[in-house]
């Protein structure tokens, strides 16, 4: 979490900092500052305060911010609270200091530099900027190195020295540094979302390598100090799909960026009415040899692998798991080279899911990751990478990542069923001419947005909402219970309806509205007798239901929504858009801060 940015040039650096941190705040918001570099070797000056980056811009409307070149955070609080003394930078002696990521010996670090008493933070980001001073004696690489090999845990470090005015330097273990030179002079930042405004040219930092930028360009060092070399890439995101577009916020942008981002997704990967993985490089042997499957991920993206476990068991008949990448490594995972491991983040960065598809590679297992940000950690860490092409996702709730995943294991879930032999030419086309319509599909449901809005409106003020449904709608209400729970702070939890009967029935009165999804044909009937259960128990039941079909309850239903009609397990894309629509209109009209909700960040990168 915690945004780093980094700017040298002919530019005022003050401005661009603050308009940066502002597009990677939704790495974290507790707090933002500015440090800015003196042109004649004077004292570095720092701006920060807790509170958002419009706080910190009324805090340099007030203070002298001029310079070319300077270094800004937008934090995400692990050591200590929000306040002004912990927001970073972090100055110490003649360095100046920012930080993403978590040091784990800090303690030890402060006992044995004797720090005690002498630090103004709870941080144990200041504590790595005591460490750095202590060894800096006029060689900002030997200092750097020195400290680093004393750190345990994982850091992006941005640091200004006093005497060395016009440089950044930078460091990095785990936690992501991206650079990238600019037309009169560098920058660099936690994630390319900051840098696109600048150039499309741009490289990661490699692990344990020191950069400095200056208005002459970048150098690059491993550290033994030998000079290392830059390797370049291009980013292809569209700077104009980073801003709301008209809309309120991003995240209803993002929601209504769907049918696009889906085709743009899936038409690529289509040739002659097959998919094809050839531009990844992924041979039909990886995808025919193994014989079980392990997703890891977290959150959203383990909810998007929940539904390629359904698509997959029952496609494939191989056995599919789906780990939180935050418990794999706590569950002594056994996978092994038969086991092919499918990693799947928005961000690529989400360092439990890294972790342990790096964990997981080590035990031989074949690897493919499905990725939005291009070049993230997770890509590189992976086999293979399949690039999800849903652009710029800003808002901190997952829309647009989500169906762009599933578009990607949809895909996936068919090449193999090609690939080993299990689909004839007919099966094959009625598969993928329902995908090909899942952006009309999508299309459909948007624009009944205001229907959508009315059916929120009856959860608005509840403290609790149930979600049942199974099979694969008990999947997507899982998706569909994180968003409302973590957009709107409703309580809310999705339940196999089967399962509510063994306890959680006892939840259900009349203040409880209950969301039921019914897509899938062969758990029709039993999802309805579910549903009656808690209408019994005086539940008004909104429900979510395929097709125009009359039934029995008609009269009974607090709202009823007819999804369009596609294939049953093609169904997950137009239910997915309806739940997401209302968490949405649910935060919008409880006047929440849609796309920054309160203690989330939307890159995690701390375990
Ligand atoms: C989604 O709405 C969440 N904010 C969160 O669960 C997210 O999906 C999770 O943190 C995983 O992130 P990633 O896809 O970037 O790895």
């Amino acid at each position: 979490m915690c945004g780093i940015i980094g700017y040298t040039g002919k530019k005022e650096a003050g401005r661009i900092m603050l308009d940066a941190l502002e597009l990677l705040e939704y790495r974290g918001y507790d707090s933002a500052g500015i440090a800015l570099s003196d042109e004649n070797g004077g004292r570095t000056r720092v701006a920060k305060c807790a509170g958002r980056v419009k706080d910190l811009r009324s805090l340099c409307a007030e203070k002298d911010v001029s310079g070319h070149c300077g270094i800004g955070h937008t934090r995400w609080a692990t050591h200590g609270g929000v306040c002004d003394s912990n927001a970073h930078p972090h100055q110490f002696g003649a360095v100046t200091v920012i930080h993403n990521g978590i040091i784990e010996n800090y303690r030890e670090l402060i006992e044995k530099y004797e720090l005690d008493g002498k630090l103004l933070s709870q941080t144990d980001s200041e504590v790595a900027a005591a460490v750095l001073s202590r060894f800096y004696q006029g060689d900002p690489y030997a200092a750097i190195r020195k400290t680093v090999l004393k750190l345990r845990g994982t850091f992006a470090f941005a640091v200004l020295f006093e005497d060395i005015p016009g440089k950044i330097f930078a460091v990095r273990n785990v936690s992501p540094i991206v650079a990238a030179s600019t037309e009169d002079g560098a920058i660099l930042a936690s994630d390319v979302a900051a840098i696109v405004p600048f150039t499309t040219q741009y490289f990661v930092v490699p692990e344990l390598h020191v950069v400095c930028l200056s208005g002459d360009g970048i150098e690059m060092y491993d550290l033994s100090g030998d000079r290392a070399q830059i390797e370049w890439m291009t980013v292809d995101w569209d700077i104009t799909r980073s801003d709301k577009g008209g809309y309120p916020f991003y995240m209803e942008k993002e929601i209504m960026e769907q049918p696009r981002v889906i085709e743009e997704t899936v038409r690529p990967r289509v040739k002659d009415g097959r998919p094809d993985f050839s531009a990844e490089g992924i041979g039909d042997d990886v995808l025919v040899s193994c014989r079980r499957i392990c997703v890891i991920a977290c959150g959203t993206a383990m909810h998007a692998g929940l539904v390629g476990k359904s698509l997959i068991q029952a496609i494939i008949g191989i056995h599919v798991d789906v780990v939180m990448a935050s418990e794999f490594m706590y569950n002594d995972p056994v996978v092994d080279e038969n086991t092919l491991v499918i990693a799947i983040s928005q961000s690529g960065e989400t360092i439990d899911t890294l972790e342990a598809l790096k964990f997981a590679r080590k035990c031989g297992s074949p690897s493919i990751s499905i990725v939005n940000v291009k070049g993230a950690s997770i890509a590189r860490a992976s086999e293979h990478v399949i690039y999800t092409h849903a652009g710029p996702e800003i808002a901190v709730a997952s829309t647009k990542a989500y169906t762009t995943q599933l578009a990607v294991l949809y895909l996936l879930a068919a090449r193999m069923a090609i690939a080993r032999n299990l689909w004839d030419e007919e099966q094959t086309e009625r598969y993928m001419s329902e995908l090909l319509r899942v952006p009309d599909v999508m299309e459909e449901v948007l624009a009944r947005k205001e229907e959508i809005h009315h059916i929120a409106d009856t959860i608005l003020n509840a403290r609790d909402v149930f979600m049942i449904g199974r099979g694969l709608d008990y999947s997507i209400l899982l998706e569909g219970s994180l968003k409302l729970k973590e957009v709107s702070y409703i309580h809310s939890e999705a339940y196999a309806s089967g399962e509510l009967k063994h306890g959680t029935i006892a939840l259900i009165t009349s203040q409880t509205p209950v969301i039921a999804v019914v897509t899938q044909e062969k758990l029709k009937s039993k999802e309805l007798s579910n549903i009656k259960e808690v209408q019994s128990r005086g539940a008004k039941v909104i429900l979510l239901i395929k097709g125009k079909e009359v039934l029995e309850q008609e009269k009974i239903w607090s709202r009823i929504f007819r999804l369009p009609v596609m294939e049953d397990e093609f169904m997950v894309m137009p239910a997915s858009i309806v739940l997401q629509l209302i968490a949405y209109f649910v935060s919008l009209d409880k006047g929440l801060d849609v796309d920054k909700p309160r203690n989330l960040a939307k890159v995690v990168t701390v375990e």
